[in-house]
């Protein structure tokens, strides 16, 4: 049966930057292998169920099929306007250089049709040597980030109004520290992986005190990225808890990290459960629940090493420094 549209999601106001409040559940549009029509049908039908916030990157490929359907759903009269959607995008590691941010943004902005997006993020704290993306990348076209030079290049993209606000991606404590040691304008955001298996106590508290808002990126346990399956849907303590609540594993998961404070980005191109992942703002984990939750052992599966192949050699970067892990 079609799906009608349920409520929208509280939104959450950044401290950083002028983007309008940001809807405290995201729709991610990272999907493997592309599929631009089955993104752009996914999209449209997430904002029919009340999505209002979108995430891509222009290393997903998705800004396209994203950009279309925004401009699809204002023409149909879903949405009165672009304005009405809080969009991010993403700066790749090719792109990771102090004079390719501005014309990189430009980029985005053009594959969305847009005249700014509500956020620009860093995607990862790495440089890679300028030039086609090839995925996963060679260890010795890693080269060393100039963290100053490319921040500065973000805050210059704010300050022209092509990104309402600028922050992070997959940055843990230290990284941020050398961002803060040089900003102007302090990131608004950092998205991390973040689920009740990786709930990143450390960063989140970090992040809490320093005024940069967490959003949560493969919160119900990635779509098998390290082909172990998915530790989070297969929790029995979620599942426990689930069953008691009358709720899905998946809704456990998005409430649970609502009640931190984060924002989470979830993929699903299923209407159906679409709808279910933002139907969790009217009702709350008990004190039990979350004493449970916190005591799951903790497993990261997204690593900066997972950017890169197995063979070569890193030449002129330490890979100590792409990949710190913090619980
Ligand atoms: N910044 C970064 O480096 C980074 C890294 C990874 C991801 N991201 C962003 O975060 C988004 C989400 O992360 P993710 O895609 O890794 O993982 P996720 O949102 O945790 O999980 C997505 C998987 O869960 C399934 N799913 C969704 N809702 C469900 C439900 N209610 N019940 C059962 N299964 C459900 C989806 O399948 P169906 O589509 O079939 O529903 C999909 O296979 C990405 O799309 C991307 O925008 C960012």
């Amino acid at each position: 049966m079609a799906s009608t549209a349920t409520a929208a999601a509280p939104e959450v106001a950044l401290k950083s930057g002028d983007a309008r409040p940001m809807p405290a559940m995201g729709m991610g549009t990272a999907s493997f292998p592309l599929d631009p029509e089955a993104t752009k049908g996914a999209v449209l039908a997430a904002i029919e169920v009340g999505y209002r916030h979108f995430d891509t990157a222009y290393m997903y490929g998705t800004e396209t099929p994203l950009g279309e359907a925004v401009a699809e759903a204002v023409r149909r009269g879903l949405v009165a306007s672009r304005e009405e959607v809080f969009v991010t995008s993403k700066l790749w590691c090719t792109q990771n250089h102090p004079d390719l941010v501005l014309p990189s943004l430009r980029e985005t902005l053009k594959n969305l049709q847009m005249e700014y997006v509500d956020l620009y993020l860093i995607h990862w704290p790495v440089a890679l040597k300028p030039g086609p993306i090839s995925f996963p990348a060679k260890k010795e076209d890693a080269v060393p980030l100039d963290v100053e030079g490319v921040w500065r290049a973000m805050e210059e993209c704010q300050r022209l109004g092509l990104a309402k606000a600028i922050g992070v991606s997959n940055f843990t404590t230290k990284h941020l520290d050398k961002v803060l040691a040089v900003a102007t304008i302090p990131p608004a955001v950092n998205q991390v992986e973040l689920n009740p298996l990786w709930q990143q106590r450390t960063l989140r508290n970090y992040c809490t005190e320093k005024g940069i808002h967490v959003a949560a990126y493969s919160p119900l346990g990635g779509q098998n990225w390290d082909g172990t399956g998915n530790a989070v849907m297969a929790s029995e303590v979620l599942a426990g808890i689930a069953k008691a609540r009358g709720k899905t594993v998946a809704q456990v998961a998005l409430r649970w990290i609502y009640e931190q404070g984060v924002t989470s980005i979830v993929k699903s191109y299923n209407k159906e459960r679409l709808k279910q992942n933002l139907e969790i703002f009217d009702w709350e984990l008990t004190e039990e629940d979350r004493q449970k939750i916190s005591k799951i052992p903790q497993k990261k599966i997204v690593r900066a090493s997972g950017l890169f192949t197995q063979e070569g050699e890193f030449t002129s970067v330490d890979p100590a420094d792409l990949d710190i892990v913090e619980e």
